[in-house]
């Protein structure tokens, strides 16, 4: 795992988005994995600022979103898919058509996981950038008793349903299940990006980084990958800083 180090969230925002730019300007036509909550919305303001100075073209660039609240229509200003147009899909070149995120009004979400995992396949992901829960649940793959490889319907843990209720106006709409890509789609990303920003953070990057590789944390699957970059502020790498020292 290759770990860089910024001081703040604004050079991890601008940092992570170097990345995704060089790999755009190398390959137009990359398959992004994008992420959604919190932490990437600077990395996508960067994005948008470069196409705004005509440094980066995104017309040929398809992409995979890991994941979608479960019974949330696209409009619905709580979706992911909503909040990818807002932060990102609204502000550049990109054709809305190739743009995938799982449907969260599929009457059977079962097909629905098999469509995706099939789009997935036949896209193949060059970069899937990422982020982490305070639980070490990527996409919204959380801890469990075994590593899911394939897009699936999930129970959001408790500690994942209070986190996110920040976004939501009443704690009783957010919704208890969501569909996310699974770990083989994960680790099937040539190139994977992880950001992670604040103190809160810095107890489950610890673990991810150093800890046993287990479901329980799924995060700490990322060691098995041969072309990680975490880019992290000082304040989320601290506990492992002290572990360095
Ligand atoms: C959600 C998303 C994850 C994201 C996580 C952390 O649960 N499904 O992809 O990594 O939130 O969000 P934040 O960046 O707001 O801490």
């Amino acid at each position: 795992m290759k770990i860089i180090r910024t001081k703040n969230y604004d050079e991890m925002s601008w940092r992570a988005a170097q990345i995704l730019l060089s790999q755009l300007i190398v390959k137009p036509s990359s398959v992004l994995g994008l992420a959604t909550g919190s932490t990437p919305i600077g990395v996508y303001e960067h994005l948008v600022r470069a196409y705004q100075k005509n440094e980066v073209d995104f017309s040929k660039m398809h992409t995979v979103n890991l994941d979608e609240y479960y019974g949330l229509a696209k409009d619905n200003p709580q979706s992911y898919a909503y909040f990818m147009n807002k932060h990102l899909f609204d502000h550049i070149n990109v054709s809305k058509e190739n743009t995938h995120i799982p449907s969260g009004l599929a009457d059977d979400p079962i097909l629905e996981c098999k469509r995706y995992d099939e789009r997935i396949e036949n896209l193949g992901i060059d970069l899937q950038l990422l982020g982490v829960g305070h639980n070490g649940h990527i996409g919204f793959n959380e801890p469990s008793d075994c590593f899911t490889p394939t897009t699936h319907l999930v129970h959001l843990s408790q500690k994942t349903i209070d986190a996110n209720a920040r976004f939501f106006e009443n704690r009783q709409d957010v919704p208890k299940e969501a569909i996310t890509m699974g770990i083989k789609s994960i680790l099937s990303a040539k190139k994977i990006v992880l950001v992670a920003s604040g103190a809160d953070k810095s107890s489950i990057l610890k673990k991810m980084i150093l800890g046993k590789v287990q479901p329980q944390v799924p995060a700490s699957i990322l060691q098995l990958h041969g072309d990680v970059t975490i880019v992290a502020d000082e304040a989320a790498l601290s506990e492992w800083s002290e572990e360095q020292e």
